[in-house]
């Protein structure tokens, strides 16, 4: 498949992971790998980047949360409806060979990403601690599935409705004064992101990140996903990033730019 190029299929399944997070199963092989995302697209509604949940048996997932008119369109799609997409794109988790334990930090549909990541650890038979953070018990998501999968699953709440009450940066630090990780992988909210990868850097253990900006294009053309000072494109030179490179990113954890450039 040519990158530019969009595939319109039918949804196989929509899975209702909280009041405002769904799960689509697409039948389309991408031979994607963790971290990637797609170009996804609604007649109507516009197109987004989406990062994969998943993908196995020539099928693929991808979980959407509602906060605006594409992702709430996204989540009133029902079993049957057509969606576009195009992709794979950009980079991806780089899992070595010789780690043997991990520890993955997710908040929101940051979790998505790295669920698929665990999926992949756990089948090359490695260790992984499933680190997930939220304002309450409710907004918690793939916690069941990442059990089942054998993922230690260890959660943090604001509020102390479920696991530890504070964050998961402070989770993710016992962890790492308990146990011996091998390398820490991060996706979510941006403060949290620059949290895992100091307090990895401070235990010397690699870290990535996954770092998202407004994108159009996703192929590397338009320059809308560019970060100062580096100048590099999110949707071709990441969106995963070693915790090393973003550190050294201006905007990281600071500020991005809205679909007209502007400083937010
Ligand atoms: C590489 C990459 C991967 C992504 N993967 C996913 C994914 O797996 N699942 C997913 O749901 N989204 C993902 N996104 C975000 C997605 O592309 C859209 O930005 C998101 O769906 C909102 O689009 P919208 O048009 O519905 O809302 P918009 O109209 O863009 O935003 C509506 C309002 O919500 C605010 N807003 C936007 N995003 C968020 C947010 N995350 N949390 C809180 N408020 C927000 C905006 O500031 C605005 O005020 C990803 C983005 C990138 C760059
Ligand atoms: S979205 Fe166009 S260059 Fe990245």
């Amino acid at each position: 498949m040519k990158n530019d190029e969009f595939i319109v299929v039918k949804i196989e399944e929509v899975h209702k992971e909280s009041k405002d997070t769904i799960t689509l199963t697409i039948p389309y092989k991408l031979n994607s790998k963790p971290g990637q995302f797609v170009m996804l697209w609604l007649p109507g509604s516009g197109e987004k980047p989406i990062s994969l949940s998943g993908e196995k048996d020539g099928k693929f997932t991808v979980s959407v949360c509602a906060v605006g008119s594409f992702s709430q369109a996204v989540n009133n799609l029902k079993k049957g409806d057509k969606i576009g997409f195009r992709g794979p794109f950009g980079t991806h988790y780089k899992l070595p060979k010789d780690c043997t334990s991990i520890a993955t930090v997710g908040g929101g549909y940051g979790s998505a990403p790295l669920s698929y990541l665990t999926e992949e650890a756990i089948s090359q038979g490695k260790k992984v601690y499933f680190i997930e953070g939220a304002r309450t018990k409710t907004r918690l998501l793939f916690t069941e599935r990442m059990r089942k999968l054998g993922a230690e699953v260890l959660l943090s709440t604001d509020d102390g409705s479920e696991g530890v009450k504070g964050y998961s940066t402070d989770v993710l630090k016992n962890v790492l004064e308990t146990h011996k990780i091998d390398k820490v992988f991060t996706c979510g909210p941006e403060i949290m992101m620059k949290k895992v990868a100091e307090i990895s850097k401070e235990f010397k253990i690699p870290s990535e990140v996954s770092m998202e900006r407004y994108m159009k294009c996703g192929i590397g053309v338009c320059g809308q996903c560019c970060v100062d000072d580096l100048g590099i494109c999110l949707c071709t030179n990441g969106p995963i990033l070693s915790g090393e490179l973003a550190l050294k990113i201006k905007e990281f954890g600071v500020y991005h730019r809205d679909p007209t450039g502007k400083k937010v």
